[in-house]
């Protein structure tokens, strides 16, 4: 699959298998952040990779799924993510832009991820306190986002928007997903 291919086909997936995922297969994912764009090439970004199943448990619970449909898009336990990649800046490398660098590598991270099976979720709706703790993060690392990962057990749908943002999921399950069309966003030579 080429990169578009996989950009048309990513959906966020908060429904996995059971079915562990390679370290190796981890760090790839995780290089593939370490040489996103950086501004000032600062690189303030910083990993922790959790695939150990007592300290996942742990993850799990400070993280929150799909607001609008709450509870119904928190994974079930067996469908639960098989790792967790925690996205954290480095605040001793005064970089201002760690959220937008943030950005870039977990873009990468994600498609690199699809291009090797495996399905995943960015959290940003994290008990941050408790994770701190769980993982022995200092304070002087932020932590930015949480991604979910796994083989997929669901395919969320792409919808065209119709009068609201909000994603569902409907009687059989399936998780819709709208977009604005690309006429709604996009000016040619100038905003009119
Ligand atoms: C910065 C950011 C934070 C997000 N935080 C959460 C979150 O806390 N929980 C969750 O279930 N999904 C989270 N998501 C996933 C979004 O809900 C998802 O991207 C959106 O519904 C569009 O679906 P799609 O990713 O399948 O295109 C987050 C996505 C982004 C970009």
């Amino acid at each position: 699959m080429n990169v578009y291919e996989l950009v048309l086909k990513r959906r966020s997936i908060r429904r996995f298998r059971p079915i562990p995922i390679p370290l190796e297969t981890l760090k790839k994912i995780v290089n593939a952040a370490r040489l996103a764009p950086s501004a000032a090439n600062l690189q303030p970004l910083k990993y922790i990779i959790v695939e150990d199943e007592r300290l996942r448990v742990a993850v799990f619970e400070t993280l929150s799924w799909a607001a609008y449909i709450a509870p119904a898009g928190t994974p079930p336990e067996g469908e639960r993510p098989m790792a967790y990649i925690v996205v954290l800046c480095d605040k001793n490398t005064d970089s201002r832009y760690c959220q937008i660098d943030m950005g870039f590598a977990v873009e990468n991270m994600i498609l690199v991820a699809l291009s090797e099976g495996i399905g995943s979720c960015p959290i940003a709706s994290i008990d941050r306190g408790r994770l701190r703790q769980i993982l022995s993060i200092p304070e002087y690392l932020e932590i930015l986002l949480v991604l979910a990962l796994g083989i997929p057990g669901e395919s969320p749908r792409l919808e065209e928007i119709s009068d609201s943002v909000r994603y569902w999921r409907d009687e059989e399950g399936i998780h819709h997903v709208p977009k604005r069309p690309l006429k709604d966003i996009l000016f040619i030579n100038g905003f009119k």
